[in-house]
């Protein structure tokens, strides 16, 4: 793997699927915050609007920063084994996917605003309904915020056993 990954072009692989999981996960936290900046009981049309496109961009970045993490996992990293044996790459992926499962309520409620929305109405949002979101939105950023931490720790082999 060291040789081949010596090559020009592979080099410059390994540094495009770096660079996109880096920037899906910025896309990911940005859209997190606007939707936590937007979330308010009975939202306007177009506030509404843009919680829908701003969920649907960050389930897309959400994608892209897995595929990028199993492709360097797979091929771009240090070798498969140097990521499974450490328990902290475990644990980077259960907060991704922790996160990933806790999105689905927003993104559930969001694609239900929908219906109305097509119809010209306005989604009928209560301010117990928005402070719950709120309270999803900073459980879901505050693991995002860790994520990076586990993976700095784990490229440079902290947590792997012996
Ligand atoms: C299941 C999903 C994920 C997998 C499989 C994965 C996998 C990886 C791999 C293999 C590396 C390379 C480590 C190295 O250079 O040896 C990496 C680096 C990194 N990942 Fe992920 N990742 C995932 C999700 C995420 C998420 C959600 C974030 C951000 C919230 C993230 C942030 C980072 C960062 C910042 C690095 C760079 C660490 C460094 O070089 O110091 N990853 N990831």
């Amino acid at each position: 793997m060291a040789g081949l990954l010596s090559t020009p072009s592979n080099v410059l692989a390994s540094a495009g699927v770096a660079y996109v999981h880096y920037l899906s996960f910025m896309v990911c936290f940005g859209a997190l915050v606007l939707e936590r900046r937007l979330i308010r009981s009975n939202p306007e049309r177009k506030d509404a609007i843009l919680m829908v496109i701003t969920d649907v961009t960050y389930g897309v970045a959400a994608l892209a920063v897995l595929l990028t993490g199993i492709l360097r996992v797979l091929y771009f990293g240090q070798g498969s084994s140097f990521y499974t044996e450490n328990p902290l790459f475990w644990w980077k992926v259960g907060t991704y996917l922790s996160v990933g499962a806790l999105s689905l309520y927003p993104t559930i409620t969001y694609i239900l605003w929908a219906i109305p929305l097509r119809k010209g109405e306005l989604p009928q949002v209560s301010e117990a309904l928005a402070a719950r979101l709120r309270w999803v939105l900073n459980i879901e950023l505050a693991g995002f915020a860790s994520i990076p931490l586990m993976a700095a720790l784990m490229a440079r082999g902290v947590g792997l056993p012996g």
